[in-house]
């Protein structure tokens, strides 16, 4: 893997040194939404797909929470990739427990390297959690490539409070609509997530991480700093997204 990929993948997973990287599934162990928010898009989809749609692939599928609950409510053959082994061993036990297991395929890789093999989806969902394909410009230039004309991209977003611009990277709203509008997209529907349901989800989540940690502390105490150093990165990422961010699920259609 090249270097650049390896260090966006790890700022996907907010790994902040690569020793933690083999110690991810056990930090993660028992959560199975890895950040995104699939009701927002199920709404979307409800609200703004009207005609059937067949193919969905999901770059970073995580352990395939938003594709499975998809499965349970559309009619669509699915293909998730995720870099994590354990993560994809899991979406196939998540996906067979919820009876999903026919319409979805769930496979290990690098989505920059497979994404240029994937052509005529109806609809592509990406979290956008790093630079890994670029900018927010060339990333939706990138996903372009693997929908049919006039098919969807779901796109998860954070963008910036405007206090906080020139203090903090990130675009504001008005900037991110101006990407989208540049890059031969329309906004078709967006959920901007609530802020105290935000809250709420990154507080359940960090008392299982920081069990999870505490129990890996016990098993390699020789590691201790870094796993302290990972969940005290982990609040402070938290505290930032809750105060000066605001998540967005946006469903954008390409446009010739
Ligand atoms: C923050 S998680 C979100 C997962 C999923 N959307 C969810 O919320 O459950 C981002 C995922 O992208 C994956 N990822 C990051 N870079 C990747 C790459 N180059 N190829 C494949 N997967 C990648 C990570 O392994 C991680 O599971």
């Amino acid at each position: 893997m090249k270097d650049r990929t390896q260090k966006e993948f790890h700022r996907s997973l907010d790994i902040i040194d690569k020793e933690l990287e083999k110690h991810i599934p056990g930090i993660l162990e028992g959560l199975w939404e890895l950040g995104s928010m699939p009701e927002y898009m199920i709404d979307l989809m409800d609200t703004h797909i009207k005609s059937n749609f067949f193919t969905v692939t999901d770059f970073g599928c995580g352990k395939g929470a938003v594709l499975i609950q998809l499965a349970e409510k559309f009619d669509f053959e699915g293909l998730g990739i995720d870099m994590v082994p354990e993560f994809i061993a899991s979406a196939k036990k998540y996906a067979r427990e919820h009876d999903v297991d026919h319409s979805l395929e769930f496979m290990c890789g690098n989505f920059v390297s497979i994404l240029p093999t994937i052509k005529n989806q109806d609809l592509v969902i990406y979290g956008y959690e790093s630079d890994i394909l670029g900018d927010l410009k060339t990333t939706l230039h990138q996903l372009r490539t693997c929908v049919k004309d006039n098919g969807y991209m779901m796109i998860e977003y954070i963008f910036l409070d405007n206090s906080q611009k020139g203090k903090i990277d990130g675009l504001t709203e008005k900037e991110l609509l101006r990407v989208i509008k540049e890059s031969n997209c329309k906004l078709i529907g967006r959920r901007d997530w609530d802020r105290e349901r935000v809250k709420g989800v990154n507080r359940s989540n960090n008392a299982l991480i920081r069990q999870n940690v505490a129990s890996l502390i016990e098993k390699y105490p020789e590691n201790a700093n870094l796993f302290e150093n990972y969940f005290r990165n982990q609040l402070e990422e938290c505290d930032a997204l809750e105060n000066f961010f605001t998540c967005t699920t946006m469903l954008l259609r390409k446009t010739l």
